[in-house]
């Protein structure tokens, strides 16, 4: 067999880790307060061990008056009073580390809270020696150059206040106002606070919109059309480069750590500047390009998949391409902005439930690519579908519909569509059991509990072998034992096919061939070889059929006696 992949590729713990996000405040509740927090964490680190998993990723936990979920962080160095105390953090990770995993944390360095004492400071005059931590345009200037704000109910970045007569700017929400990365000491003060952290013992960062940190502060004027792209306008600023060496030398380098960046606007031809490990910026980014593909017309999608598979793989083949010789990847298909992965990218149906998040289980596990797999996703937890706007939290879904009612829109349409896109469905609490609220709380939960955990939940699926859980942990195993699946070279083939997605891996030890039915039909595959006497590893039908067509979701992975494609 010819040596295709593994060896050019240098082997990395984080390249071979895979990464189970957290969302602490649906996670578990230890305090009855209906919150999620670090103490339902350290409950739950039995279960998480058992997963399989290397690292965890826990969303923001630092103080923050909430305005966006602790994405609007208000002291960096606390933690936020609904999740818990220093001790509580030091205790998790503990006891994470106890049991051989890593943690990695959220960096939030593009913008504050509007509660941080140096946006307190900032605002309070223009001579403040923390003026300069944000982006300030005094009023007498005129107004300022437009920038589309995603969530602001009016989509206007810049703020006025009457403090000192002046607009901030702010990407997000309001409460969210960016910081000036062109202040140095800004950056240092970043950059302590990393090392604060580190010098704690955690394991890396995820840097939320760290592609947005750099402004051209002239602020040319955009064309209006920048808020159908405002993305990728704002991941291109010209300094964004400099100021990741430079975070590279001040502290990640100093650390045996995982980085990866949400790589909000960055294209397939940007992002080996953020990864090419010859730069010394980043290890790995995820990108937005596959859970940005749009679902086909309504008439063109019977049956499943409602997205055109022949794009999903096009997409997925050519983010592996790019990192065939230089970076590594990252796959994921849910998080906490998102909704759920089976049921936007599988089927939650009762009859497909859980064969479809099995199958997505297993393209997410043999890729090659750092998978980040979202808590929830592996008990198969669907979308909630909210009816009633009162039901939601989520700060960009309630200003948007506020903005449709101050501007006269269709909110019913509007209301539909969130059923299927909304960050809340992704965000309602783990299904531990079939009590009421589903154990995650006594008391009233922050966001309302899925009703369907009467039957879907982790504790009936503990004791059933043939439980998405269980295929979950094993997935993780076969990851681990295959190395091929990990570094292997991928090939996609049957390229056309519109309902099953068909890709070797390969290294120098094996071959591993693996079948994915997106449909709820059953359906044909072609392959340019024979595998008839190939061994089947896994498949998520428990039972060893291996030739023929691939029944509705149907996914297996073969190990193939002879690399047919060398
Ligand atoms: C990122 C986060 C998202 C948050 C936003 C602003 O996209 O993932 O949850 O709302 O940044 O911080
Ligand atoms: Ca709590």
């Amino acid at each position: 067999m010819t040596n295709k992949g593994l060896s050019s590729i240098k082997r990395e713990w984080w390249k071979e880790a895979v990464v189970y996000q957290i969302y602490p405040r649906s996670f578990q509740d230890s305090n009855n307060d209906g919150i999620g927090d670090l103490g339902g964490i350290i409950q739950r680190l039995d279960y998480i061990k058992s997963l399989g998993v290397d690292v965890v990723w826990l969303n923001p936990i630092f103080s923050s008056p909430n305005d966006d979920n602790g994405y609007d962080i208000s002291d960096y160095r606390q933690i936020m009073s609904d999740f818990g105390k220093m001790h509580d953090f030091d205790e998790l990770l503990q006891g994470l580390h106890e049991r051989g995993i890593k943690l990695v944390l959220d960096l939030v360095a593009n913008h504050s809270s509007d509660e941080h004492e140096w946006f307190k400071q900032s605002r309070s005059s223009r001579n403040n020696p923390c003026r300069d931590y944000y982006h300030w345009w005094p009023a007498e200037k005129g107004q300022p150059p437009h920038r589309f704000s995603i969530f602001d109910v009016h989509s206007d970045a810049w703020m006025y206040d009457e403090a000192s007569n002046a607009y901030y700017l702010h990407y997000f929400s309001r409460k969210q106002p960016d910081l000036n990365w062109e202040n140095p000491k800004l950056r240092k003060e970043i950059y302590e606070m990393m090392h604060f952290w580190l010098k704690k013992g955690v394991d890396g960062f995820r840097m939320d919109v760290i592609s947005f940190i750099s402004k051209d502060t002239d602020f040319p004027e955009l064309p209006f059309s920048h808020e159908q792209e405002f993305l990728q306008h704002y991941a291109k600023g010209p300094k964004l480069h400099e100021y990741l060496q430079e975070m590279n030398r001040e502290v990640l380098s100093h650390y045996d750590i995982l980085t990866v960046a949400e790589g909000a606007g960055v294209k397939r031809e940007d992002v080996l500047n953020f990864v090419d490990e010859d730069r010394g910026e980043l290890q790995m980014l995820y990108h937005f390009e596959g859970t940005d593909l749009k679902n086909l017309p309504w008439e063109n999608q019977q049956p499943n998949p409602r997205y055109d598979l022949r794009e999903f793989k096009r997409i997925y083949s050519e983010w592996d391409e790019i990192f065939s010789s230089k970076g590594w990847g990252t796959i994921y298909l849910g998080n906490h902005d998102q909704p759920r992965m089976v049921s936007r990218w599988g089927n939650d149906a009762p009859e497909f439930r859980f064969l479809s998040s099995k199958m997505l289980t297993t393209f997410l596990l043999s890729m090659r690519a750092t998978p980040f797999y979202y808590a929830g996703d592996e008990i198969a937890m669907s979308n909630i579908r909210f009816s009633n706007i009162d039901d939601y939290n989520d700060i960009a879904t309630l200003n948007k519909y506020r903005k449709l009612e101050e501007e006269g829109g269709d909110e019913y349409t509007y209301l539909e569509e969130m059923k299927e896109f909304s960050r809340d469905n992704g965000r309602t609490p783990i299904q531990w059991d079939s009590s009421v609220n589903a154990g995650f709380t006594n008391g009233k939960p922050w966001l309302k509990v899925n009703p369907d955990h009467l039957e879907v939940n982790a504790e009936v699926q503990e004791n059933d072998e043939s439980s998405s859980l269980n295929y979950f942990r094993r997935m993780i195993q076969l990851r681990k034992d295959h190395k091929a699946m990990v570094y292997g070279k991928y090939t996609l083939l049957d390229k056309l096919n519109p309902a099953v997605y068909t890709y070797t891996r390969e290294s120098e030890e094996e071959a591993l061939l693996v079948l994915l039915n997106f449909s709820q039909k059953e359906a044909g595959f072609s392959l340019p070889f024979e595998f008839g006497d190939g061994i089947l590893l896994i498949n998520n039908y428990n039972d060893d059929l291996k030739t023929g067509a691939l029944r509705p979701y149907e996914a297996r992975i073969i190990q193939l006696k002879t690399n047919p494609l060398s």
